[in-house]
């Protein structure tokens, strides 16, 4: 059959995307042929777009989707036509109407959870959940740092941190950011305008914080490390200001014997098992109204590039999703 979805031929900036008419074959054994209803963007994708995780090319991108399932490969059992499932990490090409998917990378999606909540926010949501339950297990009374509180996986951490009992440090890059952010966060800091790092050093008399989580990378890592507790935690996942240049060991002792860990879903979520495992705590917590999800900006699949213009330049809100 015949479908669209977005092709990469190099890396660039978003006019690379193109969406083109492709075959789609049966589903091959092991697989399942999806009707995509809602498709996440994620900041991850920018950086397959653009050549910082190089990939392929051709390529299709983005790595999360929510959709209905329409024919089974050979050997699929655990799951049916017209199941309402989702995927958060791959393999690359969720930009597009249908697709087909290896059966075990999905997880169904639970009645009560929306296919636009799911295709934006599983790949957040999972990531919240290994952040905040295994990266370093966040536990009642202590105070956490999260960036970029106003965006996707920053508002879920920053709730789900709340959930479990913590104090939440929060930073977001404008006045309008910092309102979005603060039902969420103990306290809110405009980083754009402020040493985020001494206001945190405020506000835990002088302590630090015993775990920083930074998505933002280059631009807030001297900070991060300055914000944290000796023999703190920094989790520096992610690079959305870029990502942090090369540094010598010894600056962490300088500041304090601190850890360092650059962690990835993939590896988290590198079973079936776990995968489930991730994808039903992180829906619980949605389901139970502790976790609110804000699907901010729709674009047609055809406008993927606006998607990632907005996103790049720090329009966006919560999550995004393109509607096939
Ligand atoms: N390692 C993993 O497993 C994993 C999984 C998922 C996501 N991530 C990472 O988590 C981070 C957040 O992902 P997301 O998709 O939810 O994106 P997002 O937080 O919705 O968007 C990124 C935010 O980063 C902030 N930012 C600060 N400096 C920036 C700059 N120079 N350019 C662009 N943005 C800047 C912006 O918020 P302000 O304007 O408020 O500063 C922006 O809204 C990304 O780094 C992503 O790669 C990692």
């Amino acid at each position: 059959m015949q479908t669209h979805a977005i092709r990469l031929e190099a890396a660039g900036d978003p006019s690379v995307m193109q969406l083109v008419e492709i075959d789609l074959p049966d589903p091959a054994p092991g697989e399942v042929q999806l009707r995509h209803t809602a498709i996440g963007v994620n900041f991850i994708d920018t950086y397959h777009r653009s050549g910082l995780y190089p990939v392929k090319f051709p390529s299709g991108l983005g790595q999360e989707a929510a959709g209905v399932v329409e024919k089974l490969g050979e050997g699929v059992t655990d799951f049916k036509v017209g199941d309402r499932v989702a995927y958060p990490n791959g393999p690359l090409g969720s930009y597009a109407r249908q697709r087909n998917m290896p059966a075990a990378r999905l997880v169904p999606i639970p009645d009560g959870i929306s296919d636009e909540v799911a295709a934006g926010s599983l790949m957040r949501g999972m990531t919240a959940q290994y952040l905040l339950k295994q990266t370093f297990e966040v536990k009642p009374g202590m105070t956490v740092l999260i960036h970029a509180a106003a965006g996707g996986v920053g508002q879920i951490a920053c709730q789900w941190a709340q959930a479990l009992g913590a104090t939440v440090i929060g930073t977001a890059g404008s006045e309008a950011k910092c309102r979005l952010a603060r039902p969420f966060c103990d306290h809110v800091i405009d980083y754009t305008n402020e040493h985020f790092a001494e206001r945190v050093h405020l506000l835990t008399g002088n302590q630090g914080v015993p775990v920083v989580y930074d998505g933002v990378g280059a631009a807030t890592f001297e900070g991060s490390l300055a914000s944290l507790a000796p023999r703190g935690l920094l989790v520096s996942f992610g690079n959305a200001s870029g990502p942090v240049p090369p540094f010598s060991p010894n600056l962490l002792a300088s500041k304090g014997s601190l850890y360092l860990t650059r962690p990835t879903l993939g590896n988290y979520a590198s079973t079936r098992a776990e995968l489930l495992a991730m994808a039903a705590d992180y829906f619980a917590i949605v389901a139970s109204g502790r976790v609110r999800v804000t699907v901010n900006q729709r674009y047609p699949l055809a406008d993927a590039a606006q998607a990632h213009r907005d996103l790049e330049a720090r329009k966006t809100t919560g999550s995004t999703v393109l509607i096939p």
